[in-house]
């Protein structure tokens, strides 16, 4: 598999993995849970979402993108979805401490879990439906091939296989307050940093294009 299929395949197991720790999290503010997990629910999200993840579209897709389209790299979706990867990196050392504690901040850790998990939510969405269809379709077409990721290290790995011992403990729960959706509106960059698809990815021949078809 190329990069891009490998990053959505990714996507699943970090999704799946967010709702094992949601159920984790109210297992744990319920007094049950083994302390222990927390752990493993850190090295995922801390070395296979972070550190491999998140730093293969860091530095192997973005570079790209930046390189063969006209994509700015001070603002726009890649400087967005970075900037959306280091907040959700602070928001995970803040939480860290809690999950792992012995308890007594049950209101913080409920807070911090909720907002990492939708925040990670949304920035999958806005990949999924827009980053990986448009990068894959325009890097064709620039004549740009297929990109592969370096492979996990053997820390990643671990942690990786990590995260399947405990969505099998703690089944994934659905969290019924996440937005889901698709396009840039799903995006909590758009409007901020982010003017979305149109603005950001067209190219003046797609412009072009548009104004003369409109008339
Ligand atoms: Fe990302
Ligand atoms: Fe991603």
């Amino acid at each position: 598999m190329g990069l891009i299929e490998d990053l959505r395949a990714e996507h699943v197991v970090i999704e799946r993995t967010l709702g094992a720790l949601r159920t984790y999290v109210e297992a744990r503010l319920g007094g049950r849970g083994d302390p222990a997990d927390a752990g493993a629910f850190l090295a995922f999200f801390r070395l296979w979402a972070g550190r491999y993840h998140h730093a293969r579209e860091e530095d192997t897709l973005f570079p790209v993108l930046l390189a063969h389209l006209p994509i700015r790299p001070d603002s726009g979706p890649v400087r967005s979805l970075v900037d959306q990867h280091a907040a959700m990196a602070r928001t995970l050392e803040e939480m860290a401490p809690l999950l792992a504690g012995s308890g007594g901040q049950g209101a913080r850790l409920l807070d911090l879990s909720t907002r990492y998990r939708r925040d990670l939510l949304a920035h999958i969405d806005a990949e999924n439906s827009v980053l990986l269809p448009e990068a894959e379709a325009r890097l064709r077409g620039a004549g740009v091939p297929a990109l592969t990721g370096r492979a996990a290290d053997a820390e990643e790995s671990v942690a990786r296989d990590g995260a399947d011992r405990l969505v099998a403990l703690y089944p994934p729960s659905e969290d019924p307050g996440a937005i889901r959706g698709e396009g840039c509106v799903i995006c909590p960059s758009y409007g901020i940093s982010c003017e979305g698809l149109e603005r950001e990815w067209w190219s003046e021949e797609e412009w072009d294009d548009f104004r003369e078809r409109a008339g």
